[in-house]
This record gives C-alpha cells, sequence and structure tokens, in this order.
C-alpha cells in the first residue's frame, strides 16, 4: 500500500464533527501516511456547495470542528499539510481546462452521480456544479500532482474520472500529470448503529465524544444475528454486524475468539455488545482527551490552515503555469 513516492492528497467535505466511520476508515490511513509520505489534507468547502449552497451559515464552524477532530485524531500540520480547497484559487482554473476535456456522457454515467441525483432533492442538485463535483475533485487532487489518494470505497469512481481526466489532458497537451490511484482502508466497513453504512445523514453513527454509556446503548439497540432468537441458539458472526465492530479492533479483543464463542452459544449478545462498546470507548478516550484541550484554542484552526494555504499556493502556481503553457493560453 505505501509503495509510492509521491504525494498524497485527501480531502475531506466539511461536514462538522467526525464520527466514528471516518475515524476507522480514512482518518487512520491519513495518520499512517503522514510519517511516511508527503501528504496534503484539505477541507473541500467547494464540494460542500455543491450540495449545501442554499445554507452556507455553518461553512466556517463546521471547517474548524472537522480539523479539531483532524488534530484530535493525530495529524499533525507540523509533518502534514492542512488547507483549506477555496484558499487555493488555482483550482477552479485547472477545473476549467478539465471541464473542457471531459464529455458530459462520462460525468452522467458517473455511478455516485446517478445514485446521489435518485438519493438527494433532485431539485437542488440539479445543477452543472454537481454534475461537475468530480472535475472539481480531480483539480483538487492534480493541482498538486498528487499520485495517491486516501479515500473510501465510494469515491473510486471518482479517481477513476480523475485518471481519465488526466490521460486526456496528458494526451492532448502533454504529459504533465500522474495518474492518481486510491488507497483504500484495510478495515472492513464500519456498520451503522442501523446496519447501513455510518452515516451523519441516516443519525446511525457513534460520535467519537460520544462517553461509553452512550456508546453502549446505542451498540445495544444494533440488530444482530437474527436467526438467534434465545440466549442458547448459536449465533453466525458473519451475518452480525456487531461483530464488524469487532474486526475494527485486532489490537485490542481476538474477533476470531469471539466468533467462536458466539457459533457455540457461550456468550450472549449483550454482553458480546457491551464488551466492544467499552473497547470502542477505550480506544476515544485519548482522541476525547487531546479534543477537550484543543477545543479551548480559537485561533489553532485559522492559523494552520492560513499556514498550508501559503504552502500549497506555491506548488499550485507552479502546475497552472506549467498547464498555462502546454495548453497554450500562457501570457505571451
Ligand atoms: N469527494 C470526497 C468525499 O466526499 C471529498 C473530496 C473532494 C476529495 N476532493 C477530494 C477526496 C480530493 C480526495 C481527493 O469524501
Amino acid at each position: 500500500m505505501e509503495s509510492g513516492t509521491g504525494r498524497v492528497v485527501s480531502g475531506y467535505r466539511p461536514s462538522g464533527r467526525l464520527h466514528l466511520g471516518h475515524y476507522h476508515g480514512n482518518l487512520k490511513v491519513m495518520t499512517n501516511l503522514q510519517k511516511m509520505r508527503d501528504c496534503y489534507f484539505f477541507v473541500a468547502d467547494w464540494h460542500a456547495l455543491t450540495t449545501e449552497y442554499r445554507d452556507t451559515s455553518m461553512l466556517w464552524t463546521y471547517t474548524q470542528e472537522m480539523v479539531l477532530d483532524w488534530l484530535a485524531a493525530g495529524l499533525d500540520p507540523g509533518v502534514c499539510t492542512i488547507y483549506r480547497q477555496s484558499d487555493i484559487q488555482a483550482i477552479p482554473e485547472l477545473m476549467l481546462y478539465f471541464s473542457m476535456i471531459i464529455s458530459l456522457g462520462e460525468l452522467e454515467r458517473c455511478p455516485t452521480y446517478k445514485q446521489q441525483l435518485r438519493e438527494l432533492d433532485e431539485r437542488v442538485v440539479n445543477t452543472y456544479g454537481f454534475l461537475g463535483y468530480p472535475v472539481l475533485m480531480a483539480a483538487d487532487i492534480l493541482i498538486v500532482k498528487g499520485e495517491e489518494v486516501p479515500v473510501g470505497e465510494d469515491q473510486i469512481p471518482h479517481l477513476e474520472l480523475t485518471r481519465e481526466i488526466a490521460r486526456k489532458f496528458n494526451m492532448l497537451y502533454g504529459s504533465i500529470f500522474p495518474e492518481p490511484r486510491p488507497i483504500l482502508s484495510k478495515v472492513p466497513r464500519i456498520p451503522g448503529t442501523d446496519g447501513r453504512k455510518m452515516s451523519k445523514s441516516y443519525g446511525n453513527y457513534i460520535d467519537l465524544m460520544d462517553e461509553e454509556e452512550v456508546i453502549r446503548q446505542k451498540v445495544r439497540k444494533m440488530i444482530t444475528d437474527p436467526a438467534r432468537v434465545r440466549r442458547s441458539d448459536k449465533g453466525h458472526p458473519e451475518v452480525c454486524s456487531v461483530f464488524d465492530l469487532y474486526r475494527a479492533y485486532p489490537n485490542m479483543v481476538s474477533s476470531e475468539e469471539r466468533a467462536r464463542e458466539c457459533r457455540m452459544a457461550k456468550i450472549g449478545c449483550t454482553a458480546c455488545k457491551d464488551e466492544i462498546a467499552k473497547v470502542i470507548a477505550d480506544d476515544l478516550s485519548p482522541f476525547k482527551e487531546r479534543r477537550k484541550t484543543l477545543y479551548s484554542d480559537e485561533s489553532v484552526v485559522a492559523q494552520i490552515l492560513s499556514d498550508g494555504a501559503k504552502k500549497v499556493k506555491l506548488i499550485a502556481s507552479e502546475t497552472l503555469e506549467e498547464v498555462r503553457r502546454s495548453v497554450k493560453i500562457a501570457r505571451v
């Protein structure tokens, strides 16, 4: 996985406080990668606008909360570069060139686009900007010539489009962009408390600041193996979403051992749930401590973002100069 040497880049839409799904999915990958690679992590506030353009009042609050969660989770601005998309004005110019060469059909066929169009309010997302979501994402990545992108599985189609855009640009104007590859988390996806993907909008998430008691209550409500009605019935961990939680903590608890006990009906679902709730809470406790101390310092995020922007602007303007020369749109 950590085989490359080029830049690593990833962004999060500012949706406020992060939850356990983010923590295990991507954030752990990012905190590990920062030690080994040249990493660029940014707040994708323009991307937030593609769906939330009607009410933008919370953007800055959400940005701050998210960056503080990143810091508490271990991202270190002394080691990686943390910035805000909207500070880098070269990004929309790069997006403009990309929007000339990507075909409408490719954007319309993008599975995430089709799915979101079905799931979200069509009157809101039936826009040019929303269709162009992956084009903006390609510009985010390629403005710093990112080679690898830690993302969730749902972003894979967007990265395919990024590669397609890079290929097409390179073919038309000369080879200047890498074709970025995804880096996926090895931990299986953390289920939400209703078994669906953990998501803020489904209201099925474990908040990173939840106290142990709250985590226990949430886990207790989870549906386990439906075939296991009585305590003495043998369980099937492979169909149980509580078991998926166990698999996210290989260093703290043995999921094989737990699976065996479940299959032999040696442990009941309530005890099993309470145990993993405690593991989750214990694992989160250093995060919570750090997050509480960071909370008191208001200016910290603004400073980090401004330092990050300074650095990324230099790289971005170099890339843009190169692009302008290649497209022959440069000043004569
Ligand atoms: N689309 C990503 C998400 O919803 C956010 C994002 C925007 C991103 N630009 C990016 C991720 C560039 C990686 C690289 O999670």
